[in-house]
């Protein structure tokens, strides 16, 4: 294992997007920050500096919202029909494909994720998304209710439901797929009529400012959407308290959902959130293997383990826990650690110095409190943010790294005796409920298992399988709401009961 050099030469189109000082979308016009101030943008794979964004701040989200709200009220959004609003959220699903080398390049070199992932993954992912959701725009419908109203005997009334978009919506999203969550962000709330403010992550800004002029060619109305780059102190949180905002979603850490739960009961903004996790991924005595062993190293290093859904705590049961754990380490051996463009690269760095750090504490600290790590363990020397995929055994469940979402490529392997409620309530003894895995040939050992998870999403001999029609979020800490699938739309769109008297 060591860090490839080999780098694919980048698409002109990026080299001349990222040479240009790059601005905030605000009413259809690329504007500078009111203050001025722009911030670089870092490649994670060798802390040089790539790009220089404006830095939007409170003056500029308030320009954004009033933009946004203009654009929801009046001019040609409100008035397009629910099949013209399908056609262009299904046209910026064409553009993004036809811009997938420009948009994997992109996201490679601003977050380090290996070009071949961002190809077969990120961008179709994110342009199925648009996909899928511009079908919904036209199938966005009441009911018509029947109505008995025992205190009005004889009357009758005509009743229905209609579904109105929630308004103006004010996004605010991570780094660790940045196109991809910008994606499951705009897909319903557009489908569903409303108008967006996204403020996108300061670590990787470039794919959804890249994202911003094809929504542009799209034909959007001016307005619809606007993107903000700035830092979440400053732009996100003034996003998140604007008085202008009907409804915020966000996606990152649970500490910030909780701040953005706090600044929208001031007006009482309807929120979403999709949070942290430390998922279990739990491997039966019966489990095929092999696949087991894939799967589960799947689980915990695919986007370097900087997945809200990293099978993070790995289950064993006994008899197959040293198979496992070697196989897993096996693998992890295997894995090409490089620059997200270089071809060969398999993992890439972590997105920033300050995640870099974050996870290389978790490994102190966990093997500070007597975790072995059957591999890695360590960040590697050189430039750039690379830490070993590790695999750690010896842990308590009191640990941090048992607890805490390390948010890294970092697995903790944990035996049990019996398939019983002791298993269920380890698998369940966290504050977080996002996601889970189960590995086995037993059918109902399957399903039983899965009833039990307290988790958004749970996979039965698979993991990190992701679909626009399939829903995604979280229990308890994990977050409100579900995103991608038709639940997304109930996050974008309100109900209005209309009684007729007859
Ligand atoms: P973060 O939660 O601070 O950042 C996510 C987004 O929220 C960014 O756009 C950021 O600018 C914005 N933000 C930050 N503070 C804000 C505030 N006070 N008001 C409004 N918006 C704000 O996450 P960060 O610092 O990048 O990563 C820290 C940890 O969070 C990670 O190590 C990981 O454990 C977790 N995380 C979880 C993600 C998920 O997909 N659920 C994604 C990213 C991080
Ligand atoms: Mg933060």
């Amino acid at each position: 294992m060591g860090v490839a050099a080999a780098e694919i030469r980048l698409d002109q189109r990026v080299t001349s997007f990222v040479k240009e000082r790059r601005k905030l979308l605000i009413g259809g016009q690329w504007v500078d920050a009111a203050s001025g101030k722009t911030f670089p943008v870092y490649n994670p794979a060798t802390g040089d500096v790539i790009a220089h964004v404006a830095e939007g701040d409170k003056q500029d989200i308030d320009r954004a919202v009033k933009a946004a709200r203009r654009a929801f009220e009046s001019g040609a959004w409100p008035r397009l029909t629910p099949s013209e609003r399908g056609r262009l959220v299904w046209k910026l699903g064409d553009l993004i494909l036809e811009h997938l080398e420009e948009l994997a390049e992109l996201e490679s070199l601003d977050n380090g994720k290996p070009i071949n992932v961002a190809r077969a993954a990120d961008v179709p992912l994110a342009a199925d998304l648009f996909h899928y959701m511009a079908g919904w725009a036209t199938k966005i419908e009441g009911n018509t209710i029947p109505i008995s109203v025992p205190y009005a005997p004889g009357a009758q009334f005509h009743a229905y439901t209609l579904r109105e978009p929630v308004g103006v919506v004010g996004q605010i999203i991570p780094w660790n797929f940045p196109l991809l969550m910008a994606a499951w962000k705009l897909g319903p709330a557009l489908a569903a009529g409303c108008t967006v403010v996204l403020k996108l992550a300061e670590e990787t800004p470039l794919s959804g400012l890249r994202l911003g002029e094809l929504i542009q060619e799209a034909g959007f109305p001016d307005g619809v959407v606007n993107i903000i780059t700035g830092f979440g102190e400053t732009a996100g949180a003034a996003l998140a308290a604007h008085p202008g905002v009907d409804k915020v979603a966000f996606t990152g850490s649970t500490e910030v959902g909780k701040l953005i739960v706090q600044a929208a009961a001031r007006d009482l903004k309807k929120v979403s959130l999709e949070l942290g996790g430390k998922s279990p991924n739990v491997v039966l005595r019966d489990a095929d293997l092999d696949l087991a062993v894939a799967g589960t190293a799947g689980a915990i290093f695919f986007n370097h383990g900087q997945c809200c859904c990293a099978g993070s705590r790995l289950y064993v049961q006994q008899q197959l826990f040293d198979k496992v754990v070697e196989g897993v380490a096996n693998e992890a051996r295997k894995i090409k650690v490089g620059p997200g463009l270089d071809p060969e690269t398999q993992m890439g760095p972590m997105v920033s110095e300050i995640q870099f750090k974050r996870v290389c504490g978790y490994l102190e600290s966990g093997i500070n409190e007597g975790a072995k790590a059957v591999v890695g363990g360590k960040k590697l020397s050189g430039k750039g943010y690379f830490v070993e995929p590790t695999v750690l055994v010896d842990t308590r469940p009191d640990m941090k790294v048992i607890q805490e979402e390390i948010f890294g490529p970092v697995v903790a392997a944990i035996p049990f005796k019996e398939f019983d409620d002791d298993l269920v309530k380890a698998a369940n003894d966290t504050v977080y409920g996002l996601a889970a895995g189960v590995w086995t040939k037993d059918i109902g050992k399957a399903h039983a298992l899965a009833s039990k998870l307290k988790s958004g999403t749970v996979w039965i001999n698979c993991f990190n399988i992701f679909d626009a029609a399939l829903p995604f979020g979280g229990y308890k800490q994990s977050g409100w709401g579900r995103e991608m699938g038709h639940d997304a739309l109930d996050l974008y769109t309100q109900k209005k009961a209309v009684c007729a008297a007859l």
